[in-house]
């Protein structure tokens, strides 16, 4: 069985180099709406989503999250960076698989939309910092939440030369 969906879940790939041309609206707009169709436990659509394209706030997000990483550029130069938040899981025990919905459907609306993307991590730490708290503040959260993951959003300059094959025994059906 195959359709074009099914296609685009085979071929989406982390894109690690980006054009540093901005994105455009509409496009942008797609994967966010993409985002908000993921399914959340219980329906209660806990996760934030806040796409950032003010270029000095880019940097300081890539900067602040290089930190921890121990390098510089984890965002690989990505005009837009996309942050996804939730509740503290002591409040809201789903907000990390519900989260994590939302940025794997905004990545394969990316694909399906001629973008590229990439999660990248540590927003956990990243946001856990009083830096990171007063970040959040000026994106205009609530207090309390946590951050979840981030996409690295633009159009890919270079794609990944090959795929890795699935492992084997990845999946079983037992009837
Ligand atoms: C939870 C999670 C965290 C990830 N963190 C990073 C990251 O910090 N930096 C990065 O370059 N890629 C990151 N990735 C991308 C993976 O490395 C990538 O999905 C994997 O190598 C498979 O490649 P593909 O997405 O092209 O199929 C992350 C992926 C997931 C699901």
């Amino acid at each position: 069985m195959d359709n074009e969906i099914l296609k685009a879940l085979r071929e989406r790939r982390s894109i690690r180099r980006y054009k540093p041309e901005q994105i455009s609206d509409e496009a942008l707009q797609a994967v966010l709406e993409a985002g908000t169709w993921a399914p959340t436990a219980m329906g209660r659509q806990d996760p934030w989503i806040v796409a950032v394209q003010r270029p000095e706030l880019v940097a300081r997000i890539d900067a602040m999250n290089g930190e921890i990483l121990g390098r510089p550029a984890p965002f690989y130069g990505a005009p837009t960076i996309v942050l996804v938040f939730g509740s503290d899981p002591a409040v809201w025990p789903n907000s990390i698989p519900d989260g994590s919905l939302v940025l794997g459907n905004m990545m394969l609306a990316a694909h399906a939309v001629g973008l590229g993307s990439c999660w990248i991590n540590r927003e956990r730490e990243m946001f856990a910092t009083a830096e990171g708290k007063a970040l959040m503040a000026e994106l205009g959260l609530p207090e309390g939440l946590i951050g979840i993951g981030a996409l690295a959003l633009g159009y890919p300059a270079a794609f990944p030369p090959s795929v890795k094959p699935r492992k084997d025994g990845y999946w079983r059906i037992i009837k």
